[in-house]
């Protein structure tokens, strides 16, 4: 760890700033703590620990124990998902990183980053401005990374933590990446909200994992890749998709059995203009037809109706009947 990251950095759990207890020579952080509140995070081998600290499900235990177990063999393995389908790894991962739209001078997080197949992409594509946060909850497959990018000319900072809980400040990054980590996650919904919450607005947002498509779901094909790896038969997330998310696009790549999700960051949930009187028998507004009772009726006639009917002491059904019935009759006749 280096001097440089700690402004970037949070306690996961509530979110706020770090101190940093221990000693840095020449900015670099080999070990030492990391202190919000009551919060303690320990530098691990230069990794801040944010996992420690945090009470893992039984699920996420053997998540992490799966892939730390795995990390020395995992690139040897990695490129048949590839081959089964015919694909060029370096052709595939390109095409997925062109679409965070990367500058120079990009702040980029790659969530669940395994051993940096990805990372090495995305530092090639960064300049002496950019920088690169790679997050995975796996000690052993963190350190991979960090073995992989050994060497690297760009700022690249590494942290233990779960991908519910993101240790980064709110807006601090400019675009978020995550490969074949979101089937893994316990709580999908909480790491699209996290990735949007680091995310400058504007910014955008990769996230790509194993499903099939539903009209492929019953072919031989689809059941011979799902007896292997039953995540192929994963749903595509797109109800846990954050209500921030805008110009969203879904593409299946990897012979069409992974989905790619990108999208930019919005400012909450999206606004519309429900406010311009609708011409026609029925008028009002969009707004006033979802607030009112009447169809059209805005809010301040419903609550000047209110007023009425308590002060004659009428249910609202019997108020509107006699109001409705004598101002039609005047116009009637
Ligand atoms: C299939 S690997 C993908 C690694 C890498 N992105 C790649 O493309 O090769 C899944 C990764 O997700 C990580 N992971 C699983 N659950 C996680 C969680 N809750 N938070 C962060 N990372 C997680 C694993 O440790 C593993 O490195």
């Amino acid at each position: 760890m280096n001097l440089w990251e700690l402004p970037f950095f949070v306690s996961p759990s509530d979110k706020q700033p770090l101190v940093y207890c221990g000693d840095a020579s020449d900015g670099e952080i080999a070990s030492g703590t990391l202190h919000a509140g009551e919060n303690t995070y320990a530098i691990v081998d230069g990794f801040p620990d944010f996992v420690a600290a945090q009470a893992l499900s039984a699920q996420t235990q053997s998540v992490v124990a799966f892939y730390d177990d795995r990390s020395e063999t995992y690139d040897q393995y990695l490129h048949l998902t590839f081959l089964t389908h015919d694909e060029d790894e370096a052709q595939v991962r390109n095409g997925l990183i062109d679409l965070l739209e990367l500058r120079p001078d990009s702040k980029v997080l790659e969530v669940a980053a395994g051993s940096g197949r990805d990372s090495e992409i995305i530092a090639s594509r960064l300049g002496a401005e950019g920088k690169l946060f790679l997050q995975d909850i796996s000690s052993g497959m963190l350190h991979k990374a960090r073995e992989r990018m050994r060497g690297s000319d760009v700022a690249v900072s590494y942290a233990l933590a779960d991908a519910s809980f993101l240790p980064y400040a709110d807006n601090s990054i400019d675009c978020v990446y995550s490969f074949g980590g979101l089937g893994e996650f316990p709580d999908i919904r909480a790491a699209l909200a996290e990735m949007v919450r680091v995310c400058k607005p504007g910014g955008k947002v990769v996230v790509a994992d194993e499903s099939i498509p539903v009209w492929l779901r019953q072919t031989e094909f689809a059941k011979i890749l799902s007896t292997t790896n039953p995540q192929f038969m994963a749903p595509l997330p797109l109800e846990q998709m954050p209500v921030q998310a805008r110009d969203v696009c879904v593409r299946w790549v990897i012979g069409g059995v992974f989905y790619a999700i990108d999208f930019r960051v919005g400012d909450g949930a999206p606004q519309g203009n429900f406010d311009y009187p609708i011409p026609g028998p029925r008028g009002g507004t969009l707004r006033s037809r979802y607030l009112g009772q009447l169809e059209g009726v805005t809010p301040e006639a419903k609550e000047l109706a209110h007023q009425a009917r308590k002060k004659r002491g009428l249910s609202m059904h019997a108020w509107l009947e006699e109001a409705v019935r004598r101002a039609a009759a005047d116009d009637l006749n």
